[in-house]
């Protein structure tokens, strides 16, 4: 039987604000439910994701209820499992991307879903396995399920040094695309080590005014609507952002214009079946995360004044034990 304590360390906001409104408390460990894991946290990853809802952007979607734990990629160890769960048992490895409402694996303990795990290998580290769900998931959907990226196809990722864009060119590469990366000129040599065939800064060039068109525009940094670059699309392009700007309901209408090119608004899906896709191309050496920053949970305040800057080199962590 694992030794579970009573209480114990968490990163919590109590409103919605700046990266100051974090507090770090011992409190309760959270319980869980038939379905669920509880799982020690090892490392977790920032995400965009977790900033904005910091600021209160979803308040309006998921409510406010104070205290929140926020978080959503996480690293750890299974310490006890819900009565419903078949995969996995106590002192399991694992990693995933949390299905709660705000996540909540700022902290050393946290409660998921089964079906939000897979088993982590020892030759991935909790730094890269904290790291690589969320953006991986999200890049393997957008270019395999929301663009058909097909071998051959000229694809273009814009935010190519990002943690989503990152590794989109790699699994734009797996996927026998001829890849175009874009980033500021500062980071041309990360991401051309990345393996792209093409690089762009875009403080150099008007990404607007390119000269060739290419069959998929993955704007892995949500700069562009789907009418600005339409015309940077071949027949039968495809254009994927991972926000809904504009609205899913503005493409479906935009499109009847565009002569069979596509617009498509990716929102990560809980896969396991992607997430072991994903492991296994890291252990085959084809697939690896960035880390930029590592913070411990103590200075998580600066993980997110670091990460809402926009300009990471690939992905920052928040190790907790
Ligand atoms: N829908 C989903 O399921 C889902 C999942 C994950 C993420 N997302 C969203 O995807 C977006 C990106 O996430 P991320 O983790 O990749 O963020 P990130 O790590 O902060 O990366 C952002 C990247 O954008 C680049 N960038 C900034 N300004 C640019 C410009 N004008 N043109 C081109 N590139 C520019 C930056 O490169 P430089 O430093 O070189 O400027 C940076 O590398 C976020 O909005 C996030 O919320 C959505």
């Amino acid at each position: 039987m694992n030794n579970i304590p009573e209480k114990a360390k968490f990163a919590l906001i109590n409103n919605f604000g700046g990266p100051e409104v974090f507090v770090i408390v011992e409190s309760a460990l959270p319980s869980i439910k038939p379905s669920q894991l509880l799982i020690k946290v090892h490392a977790v990853s920032v995400n965009p994701i977790d900033w904005k809802q910091r600021k209160g952007n979803h308040k309006f979607l998921l409510g406010a209820p104070f205290p929140i734990t926020l978080g959503y990629d996480v690293a750890g160890t299974v310490m006890a499992c819900g009565e419903k769960t078949k995969q996995f048992a106590p002192n399991d490895e694992v990693l995933g991307v949390l299905d709660n409402k705000y996540g909540g694996a700022y902290g050393e303990y946290v409660q998921g879903s089964e079906k939000c795990f897979v088993k982590r290998p020892k030759e991935l580290d909790k730094e890269q396995a904290a790291a690589m769900p969320m953006v991986a998931m999200t890049s393997l959907q957008a270019l395999r399920d929301k663009a058909n990226l097909k071998p051959g196809e000229t694809l273009l990722v814009n935010g190519a040094s990002g943690g989503v864009g990152h590794v989109a060119v790699q699994i734009g590469k797996i996927l026998g695309a001829h890849v175009i990366g874009v980033s500021s000129g500062k980071n041309e040599a990360f991401v051309k080590s990345l393996g792209v065939d093409k690089f762009i800064d875009y403080k150099g060039t008007n990404l607007l005014e390119l000269p060739d068109k290419v069959d998929v525009f993955f704007d892995a940094a949500g700069i562009y609507a789907f009418p600005k670059v339409r015309h940077l699309l071949n027949h039968g392009g495809r254009y994927v952002n991972t926000l809904p700007r504009p609205s899913i309901l503005w493409h479906k209408a935009l499109q009847l214009f565009t002569k069979g090119k596509k617009a498509k608004t990716l929102l990560m899906k809980h896969k396991p079946q992607d997430l072991q896709q994903i492991v296994e191309w890291y252990m085959q050496g084809e697939l690896k995360v960035h880390i930029d920053k590592q913070f411990d949970l103590e200075h998580i305040q600066k993980a997110h004044e670091y990460a809402q800057k926009g300009h990471s080199l690939g992905k920052n962590i928040i190790l907790t034990a």
